[in-house]
Parts: C-alpha cells; sequence; structure tokens
C-alpha cells in the first residue's frame, strides 16, 4: 500500500473506525516484505542458523518495542493481541498472589474493555473478591469510589489508560498513588490498547507494573500484541508449554508478528506529535460541523479529556443501529458500542456505566479518526451525517406522527 492511503477499491469508503482496527502501516508491510524476501522463516527457539536468524529478528523486534514502551526488553511479553494480554495480566497476577497467600481483592472499574470485565469475573467464580469503581458522566474513574475498594487484601488493580469508546484519558499517576498508598500488595496493571497512537505510553503508563497493547490499534497486525510485566511483578502463565516469553506465553514466536509491531510501533511513536496535532484538528473539525448541521447533538464524555482521534456523540430520538446502517450505505464505516462485542445490539456498558440515560446510550455513535484519515475523510462525514439523520427523523415523524419532531431526550 503506496502511503497511508487505501488502495482504489477502497478509495470510496470514509472509514471513521480507527478506534477498531486500522490498516497496516506501509512500514509494517515493508517489514513483513523483509522477512519474507530475506527468507527468515526459522523457529527462534532452536541452535542452528535458520533458527538464529529468526531469534535475531525477534529480539531486536522486541528491543524496539521496548524503547517505544519504556521498559527494558526482557520486560516484553509478546502475546496474541490486547485481548490475551489483559487476561494475562489480570488472572495471572491474580492467581500468582493467591499462590503466596497475598489475598483475593480484585478492583477495577466498571467502563474497563470486557477483556478485563470477563477475566475479573472468571476470578469473582474462582471466590476472588472483584469490585467495580464506578466513573463519572465525564468518563473518568470516581479516584474516592476506587479508593474505597482498595485495602491491605487487594491484590490486582486493573484501570485502562484511553476508553475505547469514549476516549477520556484516565488519571493513572492518581490511581497508581492510591494503590501505592491503600493496597502495598497490589500490581496495577493498565490496558493500554487504545492509547498507543496518541499518548506517550512510556511515560503515561510508567506509574503501572503490567501494561497491555495490541499492534493493530495502531497500523500492525491483528492477534499480536504484548504485555509489558515490569521486572518483579509475578504472574501466573495461562498458556503453558516450551516456556517461551519467560514462561509467561508457551508456543512458537510469531517472529513476522512481532517484526511488523515493532515497525507500526516505532512509525507511530517518530510521528505522534504531529499526528496529535493533525488528527485532533480533523476532529475539531468534525466535531464543529456536525454540532453547526445537528443542533441538538451531544457528545459523550469529556472533550478535554480525550484523545484526539475521538468523536462520541448522540442525537436524541435517532437509533445508532439505524444511523450506522444508513451511514455504511453510504460508504461510511462507523460504530456503536464496543467494536469487539459479537455483533448483536446491546447497550454500552461504558455509556451506562457513565450514567447516560438509555434512550441517549442507544442513540450514541463513536466516529473514531486514526493515521489514515484526512481531510476528506471529515468533509465526506459531513456531508452525509446530517443527511441521514434528518432522513430518519423523517422517517420517524410519518410512522409516529405525535412524537416531537426531535425526538424526546
Ligand atoms: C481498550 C481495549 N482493550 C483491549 C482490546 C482487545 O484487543 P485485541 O483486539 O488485540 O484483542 C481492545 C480492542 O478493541 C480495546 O479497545
Amino acid at each position: 500500500v503506496p502511503g497511508n492511503r487505501p488502495p482504489a477499491a477502497l478509495d470510496a469508503i470514509t472509514y471513521l473506525d480507527h478506534a477498531a482496527t486500522t490498516r497496516l502501516r506501509p512500514e509494517a508491510v515493508a517489514a513483513l516484505d523483509r522477512l519474507r524476501d530475506s527468507g527468515v522463516f526459522g523457529n527462534p527457539s532452536g541452535g542452528h542458523a535458520v533458527a538464529r536468524r529468526a531469534k535475531t529478528v525477534l529480539e531486536e523486534s522486541r528491543e524496539s518495542i521496548a524503547l517505544a514502551l519504556g521498559c527494558r526488553p526482557g520486560e516484553v511479553v509478546l502475546t496474541g493481541g490486547g485481548t490475551e494480554a489483559d487476561n494475562l495480566a489480570v488472572k495471572g497476577a491474580a492467581r500468582a498472589a493467591r499462590t503466596r497467600g497475598l489475598g483475593d481483592g480484585v478492583v477495577t472499574t466498571a467502563f474497563e474493555h470486557k477483556a478485563v470485565l470477563a477475566s475479573c469475573d472468571r476470578l469473582a467464580a474462582e471466590g476472588y473478591r472483584v469490585t467495580r469503581a464506578g466513573v463519572g458522566a465525564d468518563g473518568v474513574v470516581d479516584l474516592d469510589a476506587l479508593g474505597r475498594a482498595l485495602d491491605e487484601r487487594t491484590v490486582v488493580v486493573s484501570v485502562m489508560l484511553v476508553n475505547n469508546e469514549v476516549g477520556t484519558v484516565q488519571p493513572l499517576a492518581d490511581v497508581a498513588a492510591l494503590v501505592r498508598e491503600r493496597a502495598p500488595r497490589a500490581v496495577l496493571h493498565t490496558d493500554a490498547v487504545q492509547a498507543v497512537p496518541w499518548l506517550d505510553v512510556a511515560s503515561a503508563a510508567a506509574p503501572a507494573d503490567l501494561v497491555a497493547v495490541s499492534a493493530h490499534k495502531f497500523g500492525g497486525p491483528k492477534g499480536v500484541g504484548a504485555l509489558v510485566v515490569r521486572a518483579g511483578t509475578r504472574l501466573e502463565p495461562l498458556v503453558e508449554g516450551g516456556g517461551q516469553e519467560a514462561g509467561l506465553r508457551s508456543g512458537t514466536s510469531d517472529v513476522a508478528g512481532a517484526a511488523a509491531m515493532a515497525a507500526a510501533l516505532e512509525a507511530t511513536t517518530a510521528t505522534r506529535a504531529a499526528e496529535v496535532e493533525r488528527v485532533g484538528g480533523l476532529r475539531d473539525r468534525l466535531i464543529a460541523g456536525l454540532r453547526a448541521r445537528i443542533p441538538d447533538l451531544f457528545e459523550n464524555g469529556d472533550p478535554a479529556r480525550k484523545v484526539a482521534s475521538n468523536c462520541h456523540v448522540g442525537v436524541p430520538g435517532v437509533e445508532a443501529e439505524a444511523l450506522l446502517v444508513a451511514l455504511d450505505r453510504a460508504g461510511v464505516c462507523a460504530a456503536a458500542g464496543s467494536s469487539c462485542s459479537s455483533g448483536a445490539t446491546e447497550v454500552s456498558h461504558v455509556l451506562m456505566a457513565m450514567g447516560l440515560p438509555r434512550d441517549d446510550a442507544l442513540s450514541s455513535v463513536r466516529l473514531s479518526l486514526g493515521f489514515a484519515s484526512v481531510d476528506a475523510d471529515v468533509t465526506r462525514a459531513l456531508e452525509v451525517i446530517p443527511g441521514a439523520v434528518a432522513r430518519l427523523r423523517a422517517a420517524s415523524r410519518a410512522t409516529s406522527p405525535a412524537a416531537s419532531p426531535s425526538g424526546a431526550r
């Protein structure tokens, strides 16, 4: 793929779902091409020349990933994506702590990604005490509630760095200070999957013992991720076997995946400051244009605390699902709720946790930008979305003439 633009077949598409996934960055494609062209295919666990070449690529990739994430290469555990990294962090740390008799308390927030919430549910079924601290209407964790949930027997605290739906950045340094004071035995995990394109994770996640990232959110391949496991943090592995990844993730290593992730991460880090500026400008134009054309549109999450890419808006009286179908027909791809659910319509647990009325939650959509977004995407979105909203409102007025013109809030 030359540059960041899509191949011709996709040119007609306006892709506003970068928080769900991104296309491969050209640098990641080039890394894969280099491996193919140089014939690197070995199993890095072996001892012969072919294996050693693969091992060299794997370890160079790990070094590059470590540099970008602000840790030592030995602290990078490569995983099969963000979900696995979250599972390993939360379950692995809780089980290791209980085995050592340290306690059984697990604390998280109500609006984590399902990878963390389902891991916590599993732990609850195993007899751990799990508390989900609430979040405010601004999309930020309630630090008082979090603090109240912590005690001497808390062994894991998991608070995401950036929320995947509303894009709000969480106060991780404040969370860490609370944890160190009230739950000195606890390991702090942060799901930084949505943070990497927009925040310097090396510093933003520095207070955490465990940090999960996923390559496909920043231009790398799907099914490749990493968990930073800081020295001294104990984990029980989920996947056992040949002892790869310091025994924390057995299985023959995905050398090509690691190389492509490293290349994407390097490119992301090198261009981040400029991209935050550029994409933030696109997002601001998008939201201002939507507000001007749809006066009763509302925004979810505190705009001052969001990453540059996120535009999460609701239109009273318009069902998100119907709007997304209309947008898709017009070649505009967006999302509602979390991208990782099975496709069934369910109200967003994130918006419900933030206290949104159910109708507002069901009227909300996420338009997320990324490195491949350009000005024309915003122009097209502003051409299509207001018209689609007007048509849906007209249709609902026609079927229920008694309804108020803008729908009830
Ligand atoms: C915040 C967050 N955590 C975890 C994940 C899961 O990552 P993966 O898709 O690599 O399993 C996602 C993906 O949507 C996410 O947004």
